[in-house]
């Protein structure tokens, strides 16, 4: 099995940046599963390392068009998805979108259905945009910022039908799993906002990871086996990240929860 880390992170031994080193736990008493908005005084460590990153000149030219029409920094706000998107319909959030292969492919395949992409990595912000744009995708929307802020903040308690995180950076080192994303705060936060028999789905390529996720969310207790027909296609197809995977062997593990109804 690879153990190479997060795919698009230069150098996991890197000093951390911006925050400090409480374990999620400590941090979840403070942030998750309905905590207010003043939970960011309570600093955690963060899943993503900060990442420079310059657009091209296309990349660019198609973040100046569609960023005012389809994209928002994450903030403190509570959205209002209907007027965002000018219409009313299942709402699923994709949590690390990278540079958005699946977010459009599975928008195009998901009519009916309004996606927003949360990122925090500019340049594949803007790949989605370029997709979003080339291909005249009328329900996809983009948030850049922390995934947890904008479940903590900007999403209303049972207002999601289905969450997506796809291939989340698995820190595949001891001393950082504290960074992983999906750990018991995040599942408790995610199934808060999920509706009743609302889905999550979560794919990743590292055997060890797998693992530890399927134990912590089959210990949320707002999470249950899906053993009723998915209000969200499970189909997924083949990311940047995911190819990479496949060249080198790796086995990927999806794996997938409904919110009690
Ligand atoms: C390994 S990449 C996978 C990207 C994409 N889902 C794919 O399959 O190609 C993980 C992505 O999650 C993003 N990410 C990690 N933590 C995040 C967070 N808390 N909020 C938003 N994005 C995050 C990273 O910037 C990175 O682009």
């Amino acid at each position: 099995m690879r153990d190479n880390g997060p795919v698009n992170h230069a150098d996991q031994d890197a000093p951390e940046t911006s925050r400090d080193d409480r374990s999620p736990s400590d941090a979840a008493a403070g942030q998750h599963a309905g905590a207010g908005k003043g939970s960011r005084l309570y600093p955690r460590v963060t899943s993503f390392r900060s990442r420079r990153g310059s657009l091209t000149g296309p990349q660019q030219s198609a973040w100046d068009r569609m960023w005012p029409k389809i994209g928002r920094d994450v903030g403190d706000d509570l959205l209002d998805t209907t007027s965002w998107f000018g219409r009313e319909a299942p709402l699923i959030l994709e949590i690390g979108s990278g540079t958005g292969t699946a977010t459009a492919a599975m928008a195009k395949a998901e009519p009916h259905v309004n996606l927003i992409a949360v990122e925090v990595y500019r340049p594949g912000l803007a790949q989605l945009l370029q997709l979003v744009e080339r291909n005249q995708i009328p329900n996809v929307r983009v948030l850049r910022g922390d995934a947890v802020e904008v479940l903590e903040h900007m999403v209303a308690p049972e207002s999601l039908t289905g969450v997506r995180v796809f291939f989340p950076d698995p820190w595949p080192k001891a001393r950082h799993h504290k960074r992983r994303l999906l750990q018991a705060p995040t599942f408790a936060l995610i199934a808060s906002r999920l509706k009743p028999g609302g889905v999550l789905h979560v794919a990743t390529d590292h055997a060890e990871y797998a693992e530890a996720i399927r134990e912590a969310g089959d210990a949320e207790p707002l999470l249950t086996e899906l053993d009723w027909e998915s209000p969200i296609t499970h189909e997924r197809p083949v990311t940047k990240f995911e190819g990479k995977a496949h060249q080198v062997g790796s086995t990927i593990t999806d794996l997938i929860w409904g919110k009690i109804k």
